[in-house]
């Protein structure tokens, strides 16, 4: 029998209870699956909760052991969205537990007058495919994740006139975002970045002003690369892995070769750092970076997907 409790509505209030329950059931599915289980999203929402975040876990008595765990979080805007992300132990992939844990987050969302619920999934396959159909989500949104042995060959010259610096934290900012949200007008997540988003990620304790690359048209920002350098995970992830975190050229500045020099600039920075292999997420549907990725010799390590219905 599978039990699915809500868990306290303020993690902050008892932080050792979900946190913990969280980071031990990602643990296990990690060592099991080599990538992680949940995103940054669940632990800054755990942090810090939206308005509309729960928690959920599931057991199985009388084992009080959590088999599950699932993240509900309220997207800020309007109409509301719900986005779960969960984590089931791996001997408990086949049976109820992910059904159980996913109707709790559906029905939480409709609880709180969500208009739509998603459930993404990291290193999705045709069992999550099966376990969102049977509940009406279709595949909204499919992310992939690309790797590319370092160096990648060159050389790759910068557009006559650009030349290339780092980011100068606060004078940059506003060139940055106006940049970014011109780039991303197409994609919401990262097109509606505003100073305090940009202030949140600069204040990250892994941010480096030198590993994001500024590209400047004459005193005009016209496009950037921003790396992050994510420390060894093992066991699954055993040396250093650079990714490129944020990477856009102004619409304006498209199809002269900065989009190839920035990606390059990029990967030989994290290289002279003594990163061996580069990654990056982008959207399947994103022809022109997949395109671009593709040519530097980027294959597709992972891919995640969004599950999306209309609750209404
Ligand atoms: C992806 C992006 C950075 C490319 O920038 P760009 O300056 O136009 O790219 P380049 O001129 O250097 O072109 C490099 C390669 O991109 C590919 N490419 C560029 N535009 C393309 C398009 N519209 N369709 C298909 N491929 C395209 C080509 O493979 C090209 O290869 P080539 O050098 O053999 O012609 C730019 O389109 C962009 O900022 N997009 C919005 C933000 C974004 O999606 N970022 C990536 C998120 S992962």
């Amino acid at each position: 029998m599978v039990e699915v409790r809500a868990l306290p509505a303020n993690p902050g209030a008892d932080p050792a209870a979900e946190v913990t329950i969280a980071r031990a059931l990602a643990d296990r599915s990690e060592r099991r699956d080599e990538h992680p289980a949940l995103g940054d999203a669940v632990w800054r929402d755990l942090a810090d909760p939206a308005p509309g975040s729960a928690g959920f876990v599931a057991v199985t008595p009388p084992d009080p052991e959590p088999v599950g765990y699932l993240r509900a979080i309220g997207r800020s805007g309007d109409p509301l969205v719900v986005d779960c992300a969960m984590t089931v132990h791996p001997d408990h992939r086949d049976d109820a537990v992910p059904g159980r844990l996913l109707d709790a987050g559906i029905a939480h969302a409709r609880a709180v007058g969500a208009a739509r619920a998603a459930l993404w999934v990291f290193g999705a396959d045709v069992d999550t495919d099966a376990l969102a159909a049977g509940r009406g989500l279709r595949i909204e949104r499919e992310l992939w994740q690309m790797r590319v042995p370092l160096p990648v060959a060159g050389p790759a010259p910068m557009p006559t006139g650009v030349t290339l610096r780092a980011f100068v934290p606060g004078a940059d900012d506003a060139a940055w975002l106006a940049c970014n949200n011109r780039a991303f007008v197409a994609d919401p997540d990262q097109g509606g970045w505003t100073a305090a988003t940009l202030a949140g990620r600069v204040g990250e304790a892994w941010f480096d002003p030198a590993g994001l690359l500024v590209a400047d048209d004459d005193g005009r920002m016209a496009g950037f690369c921003w790396t992050k350098v994510h420390a060894p995970a093992p066991p699954h992830e055993p040396h250093a892995l650079g990714e490129i975190y944020v990477i856009g050229v102004d619409p304006a500045d498209r199809g002269r070769g900065l989009g190839r020099a920035l990606t390059v600039a990029g990967l030989d920075h994290l290289h002279r750092r003594g990163i061996a292999v580069g990654m990056l997420f982008v959207d399947a549907a994103n022809t022109a970076a997949v395109g671009l990725y593709r040519a530097l010799g980027f294959v597709t390590s992972r891919i995640d997907r969004c599950y999306g219905t209309d609750l209404a």
